[in-house]
């Protein structure tokens, strides 16, 4: 379906071509939605750099263009200012039209991709035996959005969750449990043993192996039972992983978020694959020994002192490091999984070492230039002080604690808000909101940046947060729920005319536009802030439409169904985007 700016743009490419000719063949007009709906609808960027390639006024190449341009059906008004800015006011009829088609496609007008692809996200990836803290959810929810989005368009999406549940923590964790067991014989069963005991035995074992040389030792060897496939160490670590699996998808599933055990692939799984990477990158040549152990060189890469910076694959003991495992998993989601795209969604401070791994897969050839590789890094969470987000007693945030207070803190405003809920749906809004709210202000936040954490701001009614969208929704539902009390007829809705008479009206057809648009520039910058701040200003055209134009109580029924109809396709395009971000809806709230 031709959206309204490919509309637009080739009437321009005509009008270059018939103010310049040839020598503009391939010129981009550059339009764009225009930045202050005062000005226009649209906009045409290309008389400033078109001045300067032909050496003339701006705004005389603008008046050109404007000369030459078809206006027939399109636009009303066509305006040059500033230095040559192209300010474009769209028929009402054409906009009708446009949105009309779109309110009639069941994929909300998205284009899909000229060509399928297979893409591999990669993201979460907690560790085994720790139990999932503030730092993982960025990775899981951001992922997860970027999932949504690229499988909205139509890309056959393969999740990935890179476990960490290998590597030589491991040994030291299992020698401690076989210790414990022995120390107090009348120790549970360790089947019994829950994540947060894990994560205390963690802490005590690593204590352990700093202090006393001779569980080192033990520990180093237990590592390599591990590696050797020993029975008892084994079925330990087995016991270990299904643990913290088991809590790794119930934080999912209270995230609403879609990973499950089928898109498990855990860093273990590559253990076999580990010699084969090693002696491929000798095959290439690419293999060097420094202070015993096997390293790569990507050119480019220095340490702070300015020397060549090496990426270890095998240390002096002959283990493996994450980058060996990160080569092995590439190369399979290439090989076998036919991945034509890989993201991996982690936070900033691992940049490097996916510039490394990438430049590394190019070098030797596992991934050739039709392959894309991204690395979607984001900040860090902070505390009001401005400094990484901990708990009042100064320790890590538990996610499982953070979702808690999410949904109580939600489910006090809701009871506040609206007391006469009955109790059955009151817990269901409380969890959409609380977790929703939750992972707005992660995901509306460019994310890249640091952000602070701020229960009040993203539980919020009003500004650019998860219950404010939510409301929006909720509001237009009501409209449907008292037009059917009313016995107002809105089965014909979609398909009477839409007649934009006023500027509310035509501001939030101009938006219900954009919706195609922005899916793919979420795709491509795998930024999903700017899908948030879509939505936002979506809300805030109905709102600001809502107030102004009486719906039910329109002055004839060809005016109140055509604003039904628009109320409909706001609420879908809400609902919609949301689900993008992950994020549900209520009926009422
Ligand atoms: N387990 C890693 C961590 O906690 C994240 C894994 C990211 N994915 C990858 N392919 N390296 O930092």
């Amino acid at each position: 379906m031709p959206d309204m700016i490919e509309q637009i743009h080739s009437r321009f490419v005509r009008a270059l071509q018939g103010a310049f000719g040839d020598a503009v063949a391939d010129t981009d007009p550059l339009i764009a939605p225009a930045g202050n709906l005062k000005f226009g609808d649209y906009q045409a960027n290309v008389a400033m750099s078109l001045g300067k390639r032909l050496k003339r006024n701006p705004r005389e190449v603008a008046d050109e263009i404007v000369a030459n341009l078809d206006k027939q059906g399109l636009f009303d008004d066509v305006e040059v200012a500033g230095p040559g800015f192209i300010n474009l006011r769209l028929c009402a009829d054409a906009i009708a039209g446009e949105l009309a088609v779109l309110s009639g496609d069941d994929h909300l007008g998205i284009a899909r991709p000229a060509q399928r692809q297979t893409i591999v996200v990669d993201y979460s990836g907690p560790n085994v035996a720790k139990e999932m803290h503030v730092g993982h959810i960025r990775s899981t929810i951001i992922g997860d959005c970027i999932a949504r989005v690229l499988a909205m368009q139509g890309h056959d999406v393969v999740r990935q969750n890179h476990l960490g549940d290998w590597g030589t923590q491991f040994g030291m964790l299992i020698e401690h449990l076989l210790d414990k067991e022995q120390t107090f014989p009348d120790v549970r069963q360790l089947e019994d043993y829950v994540i947060q005991d894990l994560e205390t035995f963690y802490r005590d074992a690593k204590r352990k192996f700093d202090t006393d040389p001779e569980f080192a030792i033990r520990a180093r060897k237990r590592v390599v039972a591990l590696q050797a496939g020993d029975e008892r160490t084994l079925k330990l670590w087995k016991m270990i992983v299904d643990e913290s699996r088991t809590h790794f998808s119930d934080v999912y599933e209270r995230l609403n978020v879609n990973l499950n055990n089928g898109d498990l692939k855990p860093e273990s799984a590559y253990n076999d694959a580990l010699v084969d990477i090693v002696n491929g990158l000798a095959d290439a040549g690419l293999l060097q020994e420094s202070q015993g152990a096997r390293v790569v060189f990507a050119p480019g890469f220095e340490d702070a002192d300015g020397h060549p910076l090496p990426m270890i694959v095998q240390k002096s003991d002959g283990g493996y490091l994450y980058a060996t495992t990160d080569l092995a998993a590439a190369r399979h989601r290439i090989d076998e999984r036919g991945a034509a795209r890989i993201i991996y969604v982690t936070d900033a401070r691992q940049s490097q070492h996916f510039a490394m791994v990438f430049a590394t897969l190019r070098m030797v050839g596992w991934a050739g230039p039709h392959v894309r590789l991204d690395h979607v890094p984001f900040g860090t969470i902070l505390g009001k002080d401005n400094r990484p987000f901990k708990t009042r007693q100064g320790g890590t945030v538990k996610l499982i604690d953070l979702l808690d207070e999410a949904e109580q803190r939600a489910a006090a405003i809701i009871n506040q808000k609206n007391p006469d809920l009955p109790d059955g749906k009151r817990e269901a809004i409380a969890h959409a909101v609380g977790i929703g709210a939750l992972k707005y202000a992660d995901l509306s936040n460019d994310r890249v940046k640091d952000y602070v954490f701020d229960w009040d701001r993203m539980l919020a009614f009003d500004g650019n947060t998860a219950p404010y969208l939510q409301n929006a929704y909720v509001r237009i539902r009501s409209i449907f729920r008292k037009a059917h009390e009313q016995d107002i007829d809105t089965s014909a809705i979609d398909a009477s005319p839409i007649v934009l008479g006023n500027p509310p009206e035509r501001a939030i057809a101009l938006q219900l536009l954009q919706f195609p648009r922005m899916v793919d520039v979420v795709a491509d910058s795998l930024e999903p802030h700017r899908l948030c701040n879509y939505l936002y200003d979506l809300a805030t055209a109905y709102h600001k439409f809502y107030e102004a134009c009486p719906v039910l109580t329109a002055d004839n029924v060809a005016t109140r169904n055509s604003r039904l109809r628009l109320s409909a396709l706001a609420a879908t395009t809400l609902r919609t985007g949301l689900n993008l971000l992950g994020i549900d809806v209520n009926e009422q709230m």
